[in-house]
């Protein structure tokens, strides 16, 4: 397990999570009457808040208020952006970078970049943000969903493989929970068919892939920059390349269809307004001077609290590949029914009354089972395409077993920067009661 290696446990909390109450952890697996659940009326096993980190201050203040001394707070070749720009670069080495919007945004620039038109078929994960899929439904292409890892929750190579077909032309790869997984094999894959990889990284800001930066593998890659991620704007993203055939169109479909680097070009596409203003990337230029802290932080912890829950036959931890840095935006866990006689929301009710916040699942059902996509109702009610014959997809007819079975079993627990390691070790105390209490 990786040391978090540049500050002690006190200097990093000094410097970034409110004070954390001054109770004493519960040892929850120690001590007579210790073993009654606290929703039965024990002790709580987690007395203390949950700690939450500060996560702007002095940093962020000094950078807007250089924003504000400017005459001008639009983003082409203005100085917050060239800051934002520069520090992106110097981590992600990519030449061709567009700040945007959101994290959606930088998905349907990067898709409209690609190429992607009516009828072309796009392979991505359906537990995700429908953010991943937004623009490839804009360009009138069509979302092919693949299998997913069962303990990953990334996409599975060979099903991918699988469902390529003369229309497919890129597959975006979900790090789910900032987890990159067989992304080598994905390339591979990408490549032998001439396809686009494009990487969805939205939350997975400072992840590591065999030591390299996610988001440098495949051909694009797209970041949000929404209240929750590591790092944050209230909302935002960047989309970026280096090849010098999409880098420009990045700008292109960024920004209204205007190609700045090249004003000749005449616009014959359609592309949406999804600038970001200089306030915003003063603010991410800021934040970005507190990623490399809060990403070792994070990956520290939630292998800890893997290791803290090895044995526990009700949970199945999330799989990361020891070459990797899994920067868990959530410590995204599995419960195991057959270990378990209860079901998931009573183990989290339980969970809840000893203190620990888990959440029950992720999202309702996969991104197929969504009504838009079973009914096809993208565009009032309508999907062109598939009325024009350019698709015969049927989203009512999907089916994926391992991604439902995840669907239905999985929690989060909330994990974050300003969490130590005796909150990490009481709260697998807690899952460890709780579980031990309902075990099958
Ligand atoms: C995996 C993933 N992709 C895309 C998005 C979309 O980002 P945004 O909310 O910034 O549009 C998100 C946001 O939650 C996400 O988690």
């Amino acid at each position: 397990m990786n040391q978090h290696p540049h500050v002690s446990r006190r200097e990093f909390l000094a410097a970034t999570s409110t004070a954390i109450a001054a109770l004493p952890l519960a040892a929850a697996d120690a001590g007579p009457g210790s073993s009654t659940l606290a929703i039965d009326g024990g002790s709580k096993a987690v007395p203390q808040a949950m700690p939450k980190p500060k996560r702007w201050g002095e940093p962020e203040l000094a950078q807007l208020a250089q924003a504000i001394q400017q005459p001008s707070l639009y983003y082409w070749r203005n100085k917050q952006t060239a800051l934002f720009t520069q520090r992106y670069q110097k981590i992600y080495g990519h030449k061709f970078v567009q700040p945007c919007s959101s994290g959606s945004a930088a998905l349907h620039i990067a898709v409209g970049a690609a190429g992607i038109g009516p009828g072309d078929e796009v392979i991505t994960s359906s537990i995700t943000d429908i953010g991943t899929v937004i623009g490839v439904i804009f360009q009138n292409a069509v979302p092919v969903f693949a299998e997913l890892d069962p303990h990953t929750y990334c996409l599975d190579p060979h099903d991918v493989e699988s469902k390529i077909t003369p229309r497919t032309k890129a597959i975006i790869a979900v790090h789910l929970s900032g987890n990159p997984f067989r992304l080598a094999e994905l390339k591979e894959i990408a490549d032998r068919h001439k396809l686009i990889l494009i990487e969805d990284c939205a939350q997975a800001w400072g992840a590591l892939y065999r030591g390299k930066p996610v988001g440098t593998v495949g051909q694009i890659c797209c970041f949000s920059l929404q209240d929750t991620k590591h790092i944050a704007c209230g909302d935002g993203g960047v989309v970026s390349t280096s090849d010098p055939r999409l880098g420009p169109l990045l700008i292109k479909y960024g920004d209204k269809a205007m190609n700045r680097l090249n004003p000749a070009d005449s616009s014959n596409v359609i592309a949406c307004n999804y600038r970001m203003t200089e306030l915003q990337a003063a603010f991410v230029a800021a934040q970005l001077t507190r990623l490399e802290e809060i990403a070792a932080r994070r990956s520290w912890l939630g292998e800890l609290l893997t290791a803290e829950l090895a044995g526990v036959a009700a949970i199945a931890p999330p799989k990361v590949d020891p070459r990797d840095r899994c920067v868990h935006w959530a410590y995204m866990c599995r419960l195991v029914p057959e270990k378990v006689r209860c079901d998931r929301p009573q183990f989290v009710k339980a969970l809840a009354a000893e203190g620990v916040v888990f959440t029950n699942g992720y999202i309702a059902t996969p991104i197929y089972g969504m009504p838009m996509f079973r009914n096809h109702s993208f565009f009032a009610g309508r999907w062109p395409i598939k009325e024009a014959g350019l698709t015969v997809m049927d989203y009512a007819k999907v089916k994926l077993p391992v991604t439902e079975a995840i669907i239905s079993t999985c929690m989060r627990f909330p994990l974050n920067e300003a969490m130590d390691e005796d909150y990490i070790r009481a709260v697998a105390g807690a899952v460890r009661k709780v579980a031990r209490h309902y075990a099958a």
